[in-house]
């Protein structure tokens, strides 16, 4: 069911296929250095097998980054599922993914993606334990999403104390881009902490609804990138930070849920070039994999271990932007420099 792929830029690389119920798939353990490798699982429709294989790899050493930089003894794996969630997904096709993750002996640990509920997840952990993201059960993590919030919001404090000076957010004005799971939680945050909201989400009916709970200003979904306020926040969709959209931004700063915010590398020197304090997202959106990590972990007292973690998310945001000032290069830049020390340090 398993074949192992030879692929020098990570630890164990399988092609996972299942005749009797379609499983078609891929499992990318992209390092262990740092604990078992975590990382959700996606399920959609891929343009081909390539394509699948390019999506595992390249998302599985986003969550050794990830992973480190929450600070989390985890390295960082990924899985994928070839096929339409909608109309593909059945039990068996979830057990026996569950059946090859368990192969693997706990070197990689699955959890909610794209695609997939914690519903799902309670059917991959009848064939394997290596697996969270579940709502039930002692340890079950639920949804990640407020406690994503949470990180995104105290790594938005320690940009605050950098360029004002305090980290307030009260009176501060910030575009929330995406209003959904995680959008929201921010919003709610940021209004419980005084600031002015303006949002955009292309559900018409998620924006009425956020506008009234936290009187905030109605943007277009096109046009939110680009308005004159203090901090944008990308909670949608990744790739919004882009050559185009670059030099409309108004904002003094970007901090957000949304995973690969930048288009290409070369845009987050164009943000820099404009001035632009961009907060790298895998570092600002950790708190989703904190959340999982507690379970994986089997950690008793969530509330506290969760929390502490989150103010790590902000000394550590404190710390990155420091160094990024002190050298004149992006954050994104620091912040993917201290990963790799830390991952080269535990290889020595
Ligand atoms: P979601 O699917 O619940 O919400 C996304 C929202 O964005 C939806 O309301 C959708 O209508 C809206 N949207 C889509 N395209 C848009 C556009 N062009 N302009 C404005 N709005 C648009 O997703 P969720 O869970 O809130 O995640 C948001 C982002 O944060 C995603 O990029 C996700 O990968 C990332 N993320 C989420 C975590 C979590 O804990 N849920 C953890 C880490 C990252």
């Amino acid at each position: 069911m398993l074949t192992r792929l030879s692929i020098s830029s990570h630890e164990e690389v399988y092609r996972v296929d299942d005749a009797e119920t379609g499983l078609r798939g891929f499992i990318a353990l992209h390092s262990t250095r740092l604990g078992p490798a975590a990382g959700g699982l996606r399920m959609r429709v891929y343009d081909s097998g390539d394509a699948a294989l390019e999506d595992v790899l390249n998302l599985s050493r986003g969550m050794s980054y990830k992973n480190a930089a929450a600070g989390l003894p985890l390295g960082g794996g990924k899985a994928v599922i070839v096929g339409d969630p909608a109309a593909d997904k059945t039990p068996a096709l979830l057990r026996a993914m569950g059946r090859a993750i368990d192969t693997l002996g706990g070197r990689y640990w699955t959890a909610e993606d794209m695609g997939m509920s914690p519903a799902d997840m309670a059917e991959i952990a009848r064939a394997t334990r290596y697996v969270a993201g579940r709502d039930q059960g002692r340890h079950a993590s639920g949804d990640p999403s407020p406690v994503t919030a949470r990180g995104v919001a105290a790594a938005m404090r320690a940009g605050a104390a950098r360029l004002w000076g305090s980290d307030d957010l009260n009176g501060r004005h910030v575009a929330v881009q995406g209003l959904g799971h995680v959008g929201w939680h921010l919003c709610r945050i940021l209004h419980e902490a005084g600031a002015r909201l303006s949002v955009a989400d292309t559900d018409a009916a998620r924006v009425a609804t956020t506008a009234r709970e936290f009187g905030a200003q109605t943007v277009a979904p096109d046009t939110i990138h680009a308005i004159e306020a203090d901090i944008l926040a990308p909670c949608a969709i990744g790739g919004v930070l882009n050559a185009e959209t670059i030099p409309e931004i108004r904002a003094r700063m970007i901090c957000g849920a949304a995973n690969n915010q930048l288009a290409t590398p070369q845009d987050a020197d164009r943000l820099l070039t404009r001035g632009i304090l961009y907060l790298p997202d895998y570092v600002a959106n950790g708190g989703g994999i904190i959340n999982v990590a507690a379970e994986i972990l089997h950690i008793d007292d969530r509330a506290a271990w969760v929390s502490e973690r989150l103010e790590a998310i902000r000394a550590r945001m404190d710390d990155i932007l420091t160094r990024a000032a002190g050298v004149a290069v992006s954050p994104n830049v620091i912040a993917d420099r201290m990963v790799e020390e830390a991952l080269l340090a535990r290889a020595g």
